[in-house]
C-alpha cells in the first residue's frame, strides 16, 4: 500500500510501536479529578466549526464539534467517502488542516474521486495507511484539526493478533482514536460498514457505545436521494435529517425535500396521501402511497416499506372494525416515496386514508389535501406535536386544506388562505374525503382561515 505523503518529508517515527502518548497518557492519569459542586462549574459555548454544508452541519447539531468523535454508517457503495471528502473540502476551505486516512483506497484512488468532485485544496492531507500506530505517528506529524477514518474495519493495531475487522482491533482502534481525539482537541470522524442487518460491524452498537455522534448515511441504491441521520448525539438533537442527492460531480445538498419528495406525485390517484413528518426539528412532506387487492392466495399479504409493518396491519384493523371497510381478504402493499421512513404515529392518519383510498379505488377529494393524525384503537383521531409546523411547511408547498386531529385546533397561528378540517374518528376523514358530496362534513366542523 502506498503509505507516503507526496511532498512530505520522510517521517522519523519508528516503527517500534511505542506509544508516543504514552507520557502524557501517564501524566493525565495522575491528574485527579475531585467532585465540584455543579453550581461551579463554568462552561463555555461549544465552539464549533462549520462545514458550511447547511445539512451536514445540521444533522450533526450545529456544526463540528473539536475533539468529538463522530461514527458514519452505511451501506457499502452508498456515498460515505464521497460525503465526507466534500465534507474536508469545505473544513479545508475554511482554513482547518485536515488529514483524510484512507485504508480501502490507494491516494491516486482518492485523488482521482476529489478530481471528479472538483476537490483541490492544499491543507487537505491524504494518507493510505491502515496501521493504527502509524496513523498516529503522522496524527502528530501532521496535526491536524480534522481527521477521517475511512474506515475502521480496515484500521489495525499490530499488537493485538485478530485480523482487522474483528471485534478486538475494532474496539482498541476505536479506543485509541477517542483518545487522539479528546486528548489533542481533533475532530475525528470515522467510517464504518453496516452489515445486512443494520449494525455496523463488530459486535452490534457496541461502536456506536464509544462514540459522541453516530450518523447513519442510507437511501435506496437505485434512487438518487441520500439521506444523512443522527441516530445518536452528545452535541445536539438526533433524528436530526439531512438530504442529499448523488450526481456524478459528488452529492448536492437538497434545501427543500419536500419539494422533492412530492415531485412525481401525480395529483388524483387512488391509494395517495400526503403527510408531513418531523425529521428532527423540520417537517418533511411525504407521500405515502397504498395498493390494495382482493388476495389470490390463502393469507393475505401485508407488506410496507417506509412504515412499519405491524403498524399497517393495526390500521387495517382499524379500518374493517371502526369503519366498515371488508380488508380481510385483501392484500395491502404501503409505500413511502422517496425511501423516507415514517416512524411517528402522527402518520397513522394519512396511511389509513391511503389504504382506504385505494380500497375504494377512489382518489380523496380534493387530491390536493394534506392529511395529519395519529389513530387510535377506536379509530378515533388523537393529537399530533408539531402542528402548526407541520400545516405551514403543507402551506408552503402549496396544499391549502387539511384533515388535522379537531383537539389540534386552535391556541396556533393558521397561514392565511390555509383551510384546516378538525377531526374526531377516522371514520370522518372518510366520509368527508371519500364519500361523495352527500356525506361532506356540516361546516361546522371547519376551521377556515380568516381570508
Ligand atoms: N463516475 C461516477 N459518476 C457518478 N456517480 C458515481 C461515480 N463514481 C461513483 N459514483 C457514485 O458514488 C458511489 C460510491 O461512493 P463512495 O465510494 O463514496 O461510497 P462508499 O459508501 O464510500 O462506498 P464503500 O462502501 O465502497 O466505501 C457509487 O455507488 C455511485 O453512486
Ligand atoms: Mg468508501
Amino acid at each position: 500500500m502506498d503509505g507516503t505523503l507526496s511532498g512530505m518529508p520522510e517521517l522519523e517515527h519508528n516503527g517500534g510501536r511505542e506509544d508516543p502518548f504514552a507520557g502524557c497518557r501517564q501524566r493525565e492519569a495522575k491528574k485527579p479529578n475531585k467532585p465540584m459542586p455543579l453550581t461551579k462549574i463554568e462552561t463555555a459555548k461549544e465552539p464549533r466549526i462549520y462545514t458550511k454544508m447547511k445539512e451536514f452541519d445540521r444533522v450533526l447539531g450545529g456544526g463540528v464539534v473539536p475533539a468529538s468523535l463522530v461514527l458514519v454508517g452505511g451501506d457499502p457503495g452508498i456515498g460515505k467517502s464521497t460525503l465526507l471528502l466534500q465534507a474536508c473540502d469545505r473544513l479545508a476551505a475554511e482554513g482547518k488542516k485536515v488529514l483524510y486516512v484512507s485504508g480501502e483506497e490507494s491516494i491516486r484512488q482518492t485523488k482521482m474521486r476529489a478530481e471528479r468532485l472538483g476537490i483541490f485544496r492544499d491543507n487537505l492531507y491524504v494518507l493510505a495507511e491502515t496501521d493504527i500506530n502509524d496513523i498516529e505517528a503522522y496524527l502528530h506529524d501532521i496535526d491536524p484539526e480534522v481527521l477521517i477514518i475511512d474506515s475502521i474495519q480496515t484500521i489495525y493495531n499490530p499488537d493485538i493478533t485478530s485480523a482487522p475487522g474483528s471485534v478486538s482491533q475494532v474496539r482498541e482502534c476505536t479506543g485509541s482514536l477517542m483518545r487522539i481525539a479528546k486528548s489533542e482537541g481533533i475532530a475525528t470522524f470515522i467510517v464504518g460498514h453496516v452489515t445486512k442487518d443494520g449494525a455496523i460491524a463488530g459486535p452490534p452498537r457496541m461502536l456506536e457505545h464509544m462514540v459522541d455522534t453516530v450518523l447513519y448515511f442510507e437511501g435506496e441504491r437505485h434512487h438518487t436521494f441520500r439521506i444523512l441521520r443522527a441516530v445518536k448525539n452528545r452535541f445536539g438533537s438526533t433524528n436530526e435529517m439531512g438530504v442529499f442527492e448523488m450526481k456524478e460531480s459528488g452529492l448536492v445538498e437538497v434545501a427543500n425535500p419536500s419539494e422533492v419528495f412530492l415531485q412525481e406525485r401525480t395529483n388524483g390517484a387512488a391509494g395517495s396521501t400526503v403527510v408531513a413528518a418531523m425529521e428532527g426539528t423540520r417537517p418533511v412532506l411525504v407521500e405515502v402511497q397504498a395498493l390494495v387487492s382482493p388476495t389470490s392466495f390463502g393469507n393475505p399479504r401485508r407488506m410496507a416499506t417506509g412504515v412499519d409493518n405491524h403498524r399497517v396491519s393495526l390500521l387495517m384493523a382499524v379500518l374493517e372494525k371502526r369503519v366498515g371497510l371488508l380488508l380481510q381478504n385483501q392484500d395491502a402493499y404501503v409505500n413511502v416515496a422517496g425511501g423516507i421512513k415514517l416512524d411517528e404515529p402522527a402518520t397513522d392518519l394519512a396511511v389509513a386514508i391511503s389504504i382506504a383510498s385505494s380500497f375504494r379505488d377512489q382518489a380523496t377529494e380534493p387530491s390536493d389535501v394534506f392529511i395529519i393524525g395519529e389513530v387510535g384503537l377506536t379509530g378515533e383521531v388523537r393529537r399530533v406535536s408539531r402542528i402548526e409546523q407541520r400545516v405551514n411547511e403543507a402551506f408552503k408547498l402549496g396544499f391549502t386544506r387539511a384533515y388535522i386531529p379537531g383537539k389540534n385546533i386552535g391556541g396556533w397561528t393558521l397561514p392565511k388562505g390555509m383551510e384546516i378540517i378538525g377531526v374526531q374518528t377516522v371514520k370522518e376523514v372518510m366520509d368527508d374525503a371519500l364519500g361523495g358530496a352527500s356525506h361532506k362534513l356540516s361546516r361546522s366542523a371547519f376551521y377556515q382561515s380568516d381570508t
